[in-house]
């Protein structure tokens, strides 16, 4: 094949297919995981405790979902080239800070959750977040060369550790056959 040819290809995007399939589902976990944060940070003493558990709930639920979607659809895709590999840090990276980010803030509104008498249901959140992160993690970690495995692996304990942070922050227990899990 003629190297322009090769171009053409690339810039057509046959070639970064599977680069931009895995983008795509870090991109709307990243977008689940924001929407969460910003209606943590829009909670306030005087929220009905109700209505803001219900909404956690319900925007936790939905980072599970893109979780979860996301490992099917990374599950089928091809392995990723270590070019891909390190082009896809740049999408863990922020993914990993946003939920450093959302876990804190969510531990910085600890008063609103104990009034409304719901920290067994944020434990119970963030332990779903965490079953459903390390099987995305899997999934991603499995179409990575060898060479950026540990890489990925950093980033997933450093995901893991901040949900087991919150876990435990809210009464929890981050049990160790789930970080053993982990280990890929
Ligand atoms: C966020 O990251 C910092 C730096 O790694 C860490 O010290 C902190 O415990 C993390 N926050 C949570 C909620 O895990």
């Amino acid at each position: 094949m003629r190297f322009s040819n090769l171009i053409t290809l690339a810039l057509t995007g046959l070639v970064a297919a599977d680069l931009a399939t895995i983008q795509g589902e870090f991109t709307k976990i990243q977008a689940a995981v924001t929407n969460l944060d910003n209606s943590i940070n829009g909670l306030t003493s005087s929220t009905d405790p109700t209505t803001a558990i219900n909404t956690l709930v319900s925007q936790s639920n939905a980072v599970t979902d893109a979780l979860n979607s996301g490992t099917t659809t990374v599950s089928a895709t091809d392995d990723l080239s270590l070019t891909d590999s390190i082009t896809l840090l740049s999408s863990s990276n922020s993914l990993v800070s946003a939920v450093n980010t959302t876990v804190t803030d969510l531990e910085n509104k600890k008063s609103i959750v104990d009034a409304a008498n719901a920290d067994g249901t944020v434990v119970t959140q963030l332990q779903q977040q965490k079953t459903a992160s390390q099987a995305f993690i899997a999934a991603v970690v499995s179409k990575v060369p060898s060479a950026a495995q540990s890489i990925a692996n950093n980033q997933a304990q450093a995901v893991v550790t901040d949900l087991n942070n919150g876990i435990v922050f809210f009464g929890g227990s981050a049990s160790k056959r789930a970080a053993r899990a982990l280990r890929v």
